[in-house]
């Protein structure tokens, strides 16, 4: 219950980065739909929005925001996104939601990452949080096998396909030592369309909220 408070202020405070005719990318999840709601009063301030997933986009659409698409879009000013687990780099497990795919190319077509969470999400080490890793279904039992041969303990995602029909594989108990390499790693797979890690697409700035109020974290 406290969490949802925390959510609703951190991302009330990313409220003050946006300036005036800016494109903002939206990431997804419950942090992100409260982010939405406060954007809302700020919808002809700005240019326009991009979205992460159609979940998302279904919302910016019932609030009428000027939606662009990402192929037209050059560079996006800001991208608002929330984790499951950020360190102290600002790297990132996302993908809890599913929408891993479409929030890092917003990631890497944006100018500056703010990630909004409540302070449960920040860790000193990532992989408490089972990394999602998104594939092609054909590939799910090859994907599977990789990463048993590491050590590690993969579950697909049940009932679950992503916006562009493929699978998600959590994976528990994945040895992370040197993340930037792991995900270069895991990215050389045949099958794997996005890795959950977001180590080169790491955040710029990280607002928390928590027991002590909000707090401003940059690198
Ligand atoms: C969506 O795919 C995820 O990356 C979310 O950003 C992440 O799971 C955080 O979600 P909540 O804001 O719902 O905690």
């Amino acid at each position: 219950m406290y969490q949802e408070k925390y959510k609703y202020s951190a991302s009330l405070f990313s409220i003050n980065y946006i300036k005036k005719n800016s494109i903002i990318g939206i990431g997804t999840g419950s942090t992100v739909l409260h982010f939405i709601k406060h954007l809302r009063k700020l919808k002809y301030f700005i240019k326009g929005v991009v979205s992460s997933s159609l979940k998302s986009l279904n919302i910016l659409k019932k609030y009428k925001f000027c939606i662009l698409n990402c192929n037209n879009v050059k560079k996006i000013d800001l991208y608002i996104d929330s984790a499951d687990e950020i360190d102290n780099n600002f790297m990132m497990i996302k993908g809890g939601g599913g929408a891993l795919t479409g929030e890092k190319i917003l990631a890497s077509k944006s100018k500056k990452f703010i990630c909004i969470v409540d302070e449960s999400k920040i860790v000193k080490k990532l992989g408490k949080f089972p990394i999602p890793i998104e594939v092609i279904p054909m590939s799910i039992s090859y994907i599977k096998e990789k990463l048993i041969n590491l050590g590690a303990f993969p579950i697909l995602r049940k009932n679950f396909t992503t916006d562009y029909g493929n699978k998600i594989i959590d994976v528990y108990n994945l040895k992370i030592n040197n993340i930037l390499k792991l995900e270069k790693e895991l990215n050389a797979y045949p099958g794997i369309v996005t890795v959950g890690l977001f180590a080169k697409q790491s955040a710029d700035i990280c607002i928390t909220s928590g027991k002590l109020g909000i707090k401003i974290l940059k690198k």
